[in-house]
């Protein structure tokens, strides 16, 4: 593992160490909701799939997989986040869960392992997320399907990189979203063949969005002061940046690519 590696893994750690306990309330969320539910569909499950869901986080994909599939194993280098998993599965009676802690750029199993390997909204913590989606590809079955999902940013590359800025500002651990052009390029540069590709929003509260992430009030204050900036007609976000019942809000555009895996 590089230092550069070691560095930015440290840094997701500590993120997600922060962000273990109120996660779940916030990605499970009000504006969240429906995500889940649509994911799934988009899927096009038998129940008969054994899934990897890689970073799997609190385990909150992995949970809503579980009764449309086999079993699901979810890996994740953040050990507060797997406690959580455990628990929550635990206390919820899943029997077709196992949560492991291990890195995505060097998976602890063999090649062609699982029918169905995804990963929900870690993409845009990964330094250089062909060596990670790359890992998928080898872990799938060779009839098997990768799938991603993640938040994307504006095809506007101006617009992309002032959203991604926000971004970072309120979690350092963001790398980058990528535009869904540019998603499906990466994945088809991962040896992955994309067979379908939605897209849905989520609206967010800025604050509660800030919460999680115990972000501190000089940087409150900068993100605050781009929404406002935006809502009065100036320098777009690339978050949709509006007003709700006197609250902040912003939106997030989703996408979902389901891929086959390109012949080597
Ligand atoms: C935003 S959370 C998403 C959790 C989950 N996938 C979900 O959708 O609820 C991102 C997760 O990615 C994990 N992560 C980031 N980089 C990782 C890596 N290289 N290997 C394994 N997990 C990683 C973090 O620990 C964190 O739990």
């Amino acid at each position: 593992m590089s230092t550069d590696h070691s560095r930015h893994t440290e840094m997701v750690r500590e993120q997600f160490r922060i962000q273990s306990s109120r996660f779940e309330q916030s990605i499970g969320g009000q504006g969240n909701r429906a995500i889940g539910p649509w994911i799934i569909d988009t899927l096009g499950l038998n129940g008969s799939e054994t899934v990897l869901d890689v970073a799997t986080g609190t385990g909150l994909l992995a949970r809503d997989l579980s009764p449309y599939v086999s079993h699901v194993t979810g890996i994740d280098v953040t050990p507060e986040m797997l406690a959580q998993a455990r628990q929550i599965a635990a206390d919820s009676g899943f029997t077709n869960l196992t949560f492991d802690e291990g890195d995505a750029t060097s998976l602890p199993y063999p090649d062609d392992s699982f029918d169905l390997v995804i990963s929900r909204i870690a993409i845009h913590h990964f330094e250089d997320p062909e060596v990670e989606l790359g890992e998928m590809r080898r872990v799938c079955k060779p009839n098997g399907r990768v799938s991603i999902v993640d938040i994307t940013a504006s095809d506007d590359p101006a617009i992309a990189d002032t959203h991604n800025r926000l971004e970072r500002l309120r979690d350092p651990s963001h790398t980058t979203a990528f535009c869904l052009t540019d998603l499906s390029a990466l994945a088809q540069r991962s040896g992955l063949r994309v067979v379908t590709a939605s897209e849905n929003k989520a609206v967010r509260d800025l604050d509660e969005w800030m919460d999680v992430t115990a972000t501190d009030d000089d940087v409150r204050v900068t993100i605050h002061h781009a929404f406002e900036e935006e809502i009065a007609g100036g320098e777009p976000t690339g978050m949709l940046a509006h007003r709700e019942d006197g609250r902040l809000k912003f939106v997030h555009h989703w996408a979902v690519l389901v891929c086959e895996l390109s012949p080597n």
